[in-house]
Parts: structure tokens; C-alpha cells; sequence
């Protein structure tokens, strides 16, 4: 039977089915909670039952003293909740509350959606996941292969499963690495996660994401992020690809559109255009709003420097004011 937990001090709750732990159901729900091992080696997801039964469901190395365990320290990725509870935990308020990780995955799968554009699955051991936050990036790389930092294009509520998008860029060794020598089973070292552009929870505005080619791949993982959360804001996708280049991905964001009311997409192809028009009419237009309107909205922009900054400037001369704005702008201009 589902059964509602609230963690303290955030008095944010999600809902734990089956014989979930609290760490897996938390994370699934969007939740940034404190963990290290996810396999009860570590302690770093010691939290404290205030109210409520829950059931100890795995043989943990990480010794509880007498003392916690006498005031309800529990460890969430080795609990499930029995009832309704509420809990005491750690959560990340912020990046920096994520700490800096080393970890070697492996090739789990390379998919060349076209001749442009590489999927990237890395799979983390068990007991070494990346910890993250929706939108960041890691660095990607070693093992005689060159390294280069990539956004993380997957939700964090999956931390073993990492998915890029990969641009062909000639001028890029790794992206060269990637399309011409990576395959399946390498070995994959990841650094990270590193980066701001990560999902503002606190407003109730409505959310615009601006994706230029392959910089769908962190507006994708802060897509899956806010819908784990469940939000109400509505949400506008303009996704803008180059001239003769495809949306790669055109079928799961129209499965967002079909299944949750208040989410509107709209693929965009720059036609004739070496970049967008990301003028401030061309992006209210395209929203099926007033200009006027645009400063009713919270923005993230990813995909290219100049067109992010660009597209900033415009939205600033339209009135939304700039902490209304985030950019990605690591990720390659070129396809
Ligand atoms: S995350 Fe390491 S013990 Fe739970």
C-alpha cells in the first residue's frame, strides 16, 4: 500500500510504494537527499524517524551506534517505510551542497541517432553512483581517451544510468573519440557534476526552455527532473535544430505533450539560418503570447554561447528581469 512521507526541515513529501527504500523513493520523487553509497557502506544517508514505523530491508556495513539508533537514526537506503512517516534528512539546497565526484562507469550503450548526433549511455557501478543535480555537467573522459565536460542529459532520480547527447564536431577530440573508436563496454572515467543551471523549485512562474540543437540534453534532464516533482507550473519547450538536422529525441517530447496538460512543445527547424531568430517577438510568438507577457515566465537556455547570450539580451530588452534567465552554455554550437 502507498504510503506518504514528509521530510523535515523542507516539509517536502512524496508518496513510497512496494518495498522501496526511502532513498529510492525520494530520489524518483525529485527529492536531492543526502546519500554517498546507496548500499549502506557510507552513512552519508543517515536521517531520523520522528513519527511513523518503518523496516530495516538490507544487511547494512555501516555500523548505527546505540545512542542513533535509540533516537530513531535510521539509514534511507536500507529503510522502508511501514506507514505514513516523517523524517529528518539532509537535503541539497543548492550545487553546492553536491560534492565533487570521481567515478569510472562503463559504455552501457552508443546509439547514432543520425550522422550528427551520438546517445551516450555510461552505467556507474552499483555502489558508486553520480550524485547530481537536474542540468549539471561532469567531465567525461580518461582511460587514454581525451576529456571533455558534457551535460548530463538524464534525471538524477536514475544515478547509475547516465545518458549524453554528443555533437560530431571534428574540431572536438572527444567528440572525434566518440564517433570514430567508443564503443560498447569501455571504460569511461566521470568527473563532476559541476555548473548552475539547475531547476529554481521556490517560483510557481511558468517554465520556458530554449534548446539549441544539442543542448536539448540538459534541458531534457531538468524536464525529467520537474515532472518527478510533479510540478503545476506550466511548462514551454522551444527546441531549435539547424538547417537539415532533425529533433532527434521529436518522439518523447511529444509523449510529454500528449501526457501532461500543461506542457506545450514546439520543434523548430532554423530553415535557411546559420542560428535562430531568438528575438523576443519570435520567442513570444512561438509561445502564443504578448511580448508584454514574456516577464510572466522563468527561463533556461542551453545549446551555444553566442545564442544563449543572444537570446539573454533579447529577453532582458523585453523586460524579464536577469534572474529570470539561466544559460547552458557549454554545449557545442556546431552539429
Ligand atoms: S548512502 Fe551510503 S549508507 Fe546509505
Amino acid at each position: 500500500m502507498p504510503v506518504k512521507v514528509k521530510i523535515l526541515p523542507s516539509g517536502r513529501e512524496f508518496v513510497s510504494e512496494g518495498r522501496s527504500n526511502l532513498l529510492e523513493a525520494g530520489l524518483r520523487s525529485g527529492l536531492a537527499l543526502g546519500y554517498g553509497c546507496s548500499n549502506g557502506n557510507c552513512g552519508e544517508c543517515l536521517a531520523r524517524v520522528l513519527s511513523g514505523q518503518v523496516e530495516n530491508t538490507r544487511y547494512h556495513d555501516f555500523r548505527i551506534s546505540d545512542e542513533q539508533r535509540a533516537s530513531g537514526h535510521v539509514l534511507m537506503c536500507a529503510t522502508t517505510p511501514v506507514t505514513n512517516v516523517v523524517i529528518e534528512a539532509n537535503e541539497a539546497s543548492d550545487s553546492h551542497d553536491i560534492p565533487f565526484q570521481q567515478i569510472s562507469a562503463r559504455v552501457r550503450g552508443l546509439d547514432f541517432v543520425n550522422d550528427d548526433v551520438a546517445l551516450l549511455h555510461l552505467k556507474t557501478p552499483r555502489t558508486k553512483r553520480l550524485r547530481f543535480l537536474a542540468g549539471q555537467r561532469v567531465r567525461l573522459g580518461g582511460n587514454g581517451m581525451p576529456t571533455a565536460s558534457h551535460p548530463v542529459g538524464s534525471c538524477p532520480c536514475d544515478d547509475m544510468n547516465l545518458h549524453f547527447q554528443v555533437a560530431r564536431n571534428p574540431a572536438d577530440d572527444f567528440s572525434a573519440y566518440v564517433f570514430d573508436a567508443l564503443k560498447k563496454g569501455d571504460p569511461v572515467d566521470i568527473i563532476g557534476p559541476t555548473g548552475d543551471f539547475v531547476l529554481d523549485e521556490s517560483p510557481t512562474r511558468p517554465v520556458v526552455f530554449i534548446a539549441w540543437y544539442t543542448g536539448f540534453a540538459p534541458v531534457k534532464s531538468l524536464i525529467e527532473h520537474a515532472i518527478s516533482l510533479d510540478t503545476t507550473a506550466a511548462m514551454h519547450l522551444l527546441w531549435f535544430t539547424p538547417p537539415g538536422a532533425d529533433h532527434y529525441m521529436d518522439n518523447l517530447c511529444r509523449s510529454w505533450r500528449d501526457a501532461l496538460d500543461n506542457f506545450h512543445y514546439v520543434p523548430v527547424n532554423a530553415g535557411s539560418l546559420a542560428e535562430p531568430d531568438l528575438g523576443a517577438d519570435s520567442i513570444a510568438t512561438l509561445m502564443n503570447i504578448g511580448e508584454k507577457q514574456l516577464a510572466d515566465h522563468d527561463f533556461y537556455i542551453a545549446g551555444g554561447e553566442s545564442i544563449a547570450a543572444a537570446c539573454k539580451t533579447a529577453l532582458n530588452g523585453a523586460r524579464v528581469p536577469l534572474n529570470q534567465v539561466s544559460l547552458d552554455t557549454g554545449t557545442s554550437e556546431g552539429v
